[in-house]
């Protein structure tokens, strides 16, 4: 296995009043490509934070991230953005899909995004195929018209996997993506995420559920702002 991901002294605080709240601590991770890693932790510790810094959503205040070995402070513009749409994917805690559209659309957004106006004339017909192939996938092939508020947490929560997995990124970061669910629900998706990881998908996931947990390749825990196990 190589090296995707190296995370290393990671610290961020957030203003708090007068004073500063120190979540992560110089906090350092590594992850192998193809791994299935699970970060565990209680509420509070950090989890999301770290994870919205793997993946460039959130800035660290010290330390670096290397994705396959290059600090992504370096990137310009272009390879920052290459790097937020095409390299990861991200799950959110709490799904973070438009209400407007349709869960096949919602899918489709990433390559819409990549492609540009013009490129989608000619993006389109394929992009469609690979949405509704990931859907299917994810067990709502007859859902593909459904809007959000139509679904189920559980539904939502499988197309914002999709979603994630439409540019066929190199990682894929999952913020406790079985969280808000019933636990048959959980390893449904459990599932579906240890499917893609069968075919080389690189996954971080973070639960706060040890049974979840206990079924990735490894699992790290966060507590104190550091990794520590
Ligand atoms: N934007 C922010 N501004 C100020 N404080 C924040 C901000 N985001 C997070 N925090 C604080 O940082 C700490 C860590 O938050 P984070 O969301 O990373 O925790 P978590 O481990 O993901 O928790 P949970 O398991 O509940 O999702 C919390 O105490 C939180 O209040
Ligand atoms: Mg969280």
């Amino acid at each position: 296995m190589s090296k995707l991901l190296n995370a290393n002294g990671i610290h961020k605080s957030y203003p708090m009043g007068q004073t500063k709240l120190k979540v992560l601590k110089g906090l350092s991770l590594s992850i192998e490509k193809g791994e299935f890693v699970a970060i565990i932790g209680s509420s509070g510790s950090g989890k999301s934070t770290l994870l919205h810094i793997l993946g460039a959503l959130d800035k660290c205040d010290k330390g670096m991230v290397e994705f396959k070995g290059r600090d992504i402070e370096t990137y310009s513009g272009a390879e920052f953005n290459r790097f937020r749409n095409l390299k990861v994917g991200f799950v959110f805690q709490f799904y973070h899909l438009l209400d407007e559209l349709t869960m096949l659309e919602n899918v489709l957004l990433p390559t819409m995004a990549r492609a540009g106006t013009f490129g989608w004339i000619s993006a389109r017909k394929p992009a469609k195929k690979r949405g509704i192939e990931l859907l299917d996938r994810m067990g709502l092939a007859d859902r593909i018209k459904h809007k959000p508020y139509q679904l189920s947490g559980g539904e939502r929560q499988r197309v914002a996997i999709a979603r994630a997995l439409m540019n066929d990124p190199e990682l894929l970061l999952a913020d406790e993506p079985t969280g808000n669910l019933d636990s048959a629900t959980g390893v449904g998706i459990l599932e579906a995420l240890e499917a893609f990881n069968k075919q080389g998908q690189t996954i971080v996931m973070v639960t706060h559920d040890d049974r979840i947990a206990a079924r990735a390749d490894r699992t790290v825990r966060l507590a104190d702002g550091k990794i520590v196990k």
